[in-house]
């Protein structure tokens, strides 16, 4: 963070999107305040862009006739029901609010509001550094107004609420998940008062919409690294709440003295493996959900110990009922992250065992483009503490990856249709839909995957008519 002296904040809001403000302001007999994130992200040397101004009086008349002072080219407008306007003007967004004083009802977010001053507006912020104030009107140009310490708790990294944590997240508990989101995001503490109210709070998730609260585990997943959070939302109990499958992978059992991992923590290492080469939302979402299947496929074998058999199976068919409870979208992400969850132990069987071609033509074949994500996956997933086996798959890794560049070069095996298709079967051999065609088919896709023939129609065409033959199937 920076330090930023009055004179030097005076410089900054001087600047001419807040020029136009001030005059305004000053012309009504106003007060404006830039308030929120903008004044929060600029002592972090954030961008931001959006600008929350709170005004002692009405937001809706202030914007009105900043309107029509600054003519063509702003555009402005009023949410009456919310006492808000929003002023677009040169690509630069401006929200305007009356400062409010609001107090809530026990079983919703919407909250009964009322005029108020600047300080019943701070009051009602969700965390210290989010209730920065810095005054518009000229005569106090750049003055700020932190009633609560919130500078210092950015100077500390400190997440802490401006009034007793308990009334701060009953009022709106999605504030629950923002403490969490933002400590996050700017590798910030969560003070302990503040955390303690989370546990106490944890329950009063119910109320908020899953929407939002994917929104803000979304923005949790995308931070640098997600464990950070992942592992906030279970202190605090929010997980069993919000996410109970991913809850449920905490945890080790020990029976006669062998002791599996615990999978939760070894997810969260895979999501900030992923995270450290990819931003990819659905990637990182695929790691957190790569061993979501092990709970329910956990077993003792005496001879064997813990064995969690085809949990990626298992935990590719849980993926859609995750996403619809989430509100994730139900569309082509999601069918990625369950192809991703299935698929994720391929690459680490080929890598276990001798590195043939015809094994890693099929994991071509079925991964298609999304084959670098997937190794991405793979790659994150070795998190063994044992340096010489990590080393040993990693190398293997290395191997596969090569071998898939030099099949995809000569065999062109990603996205691959094979060269005969049905239709052409039922053609030759004049045979309706049935069983033959689809074994004549898979045969000849398997012959390609194996290498016993090349990726072209006449050397298909040719195999075709030979499984015919033993198959007993005749052209007429
Ligand atoms: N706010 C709040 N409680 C909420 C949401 C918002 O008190 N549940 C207040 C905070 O003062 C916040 C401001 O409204 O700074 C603006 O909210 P928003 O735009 O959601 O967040 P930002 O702080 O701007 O941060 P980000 O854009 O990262 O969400």
């Amino acid at each position: 963070m920076i330090e930023l002296t009055q004179d030097e904040l005076k410089q900054h809001f001087s600047a001419p999107v807040f020029r136009p403000i001030t005059e305004v302001a000053d012309q009504l007999g106003l007060e404006c305040y830039v308030v929120g994130g903008y004044v929060r992200d600029l002592f972090l040397e954030r961008p931001s862009k959006d600008i929350d101004v709170v005004v002692v009086g009405s937001g809706i008349r202030m914007a009105e006739a900043l309107a029509e002072r600054l003519g063509r080219g702003a555009h402005v407008a009023v949410f009456k029901n919310f006492g808000t306007a929003q002023l677009k003007w040169r690509g630069t967004e401006v929200e305007f609010v009356g400062a409010r004083k609001e107090s809530y009802t026990h079983d919703s977010r919407k909250p009964i509001v009322e005029d108020g001053t600047l300080e019943d507006d701070q009051n009602r912020r969700d965390f210290t550094i989010n209730a920065l104030a810095v005054c518009l009107n000229q005569a106090r140009l750049g003055e700020l107004v932190d009633p609560f310490g919130g500078l210092e708790d950015l100077k500390e990294k400190t997440i802490r609420t401006p009034l007793d944590p308990d009334v701060t997240f009953s009022d709106d508990p999605l504030r629950m998940m923002r403490a969490i989101r933002f400590a996050t995001q700017l590798k910030f503490y969560i003070d302990d008062d503040t955390f303690a109210s989370l546990t106490r709070m944890a329950g009063r998730i119910a109320i908020i919409s899953r929407e939002r609260i994917a929104d803000e585990l979304n923005k949790i997943i995308l931070s640098p690294q997600p464990s950070r959070g992942l592992v906030d939302l279970e202190r605090s109990g929010l997980l069993e709440l919000i996410f109970p499958e991913l809850a449920a992978l905490r945890g080790v059992e020990t029976k006669c003295g062998r002791a599996h991992k615990d999978n939760f923590y070894h997810t969260l290492e895979v999501v900030d493996n992923v995270a450290r080469t990819s931003s990819d939302l659905w990637l990182r979402w695929a790691a957190l959900l790569h061993d979501i299947g092990k709970p329910a496929t956990k077993r003792w074998e005496p001879r064997v110990g813990w064995t969690f058999h085809n949990h990626n199976y298992v935990g590719e068919k849980m993926v859609p009922a995750i996403f619809r409870k989430m509100k994730l979208p139900m569309n082509e992400k999601m069918k990625y992250v369950q192809k991703l969850v299935g698929l994720h132990m391929r690459p680490i069987v080929i890598a276990d065992e001798e590195v043939t071609d015809s094994a890693v033509r099929r994991l071509l074949f079925e991964a298609g483009d999304d084959i670098d994500d997937l190794m991405t996956l793979c790659e994150a997933d070795i998190t063994s503490k044992n340096s010489e086996r990590k080393r040993r798959f990693l190398a293997n890794f290395q191997l596969v990856r090569q071998k898939l560049k030099d099949l995809e070069e000569r065999d062109r095996i990603r996205n691959f249709q094979p060269p005969v298709d049905g239709e052409e079967i039922m053609r030759t051999f004049h045979l309706p839909p049935c069983a033959q065609v689809g074994q004549l088919k898979s045969a000849i896709k398997d012959a390609i995957l194996d290498g016993v023939i090349p990726n072209d129609h006449d050397a298909a065409y040719a195999y075709m008519m030979q499984k015919a033959k033993e198959m007993g199937i005749s052209e007429i």
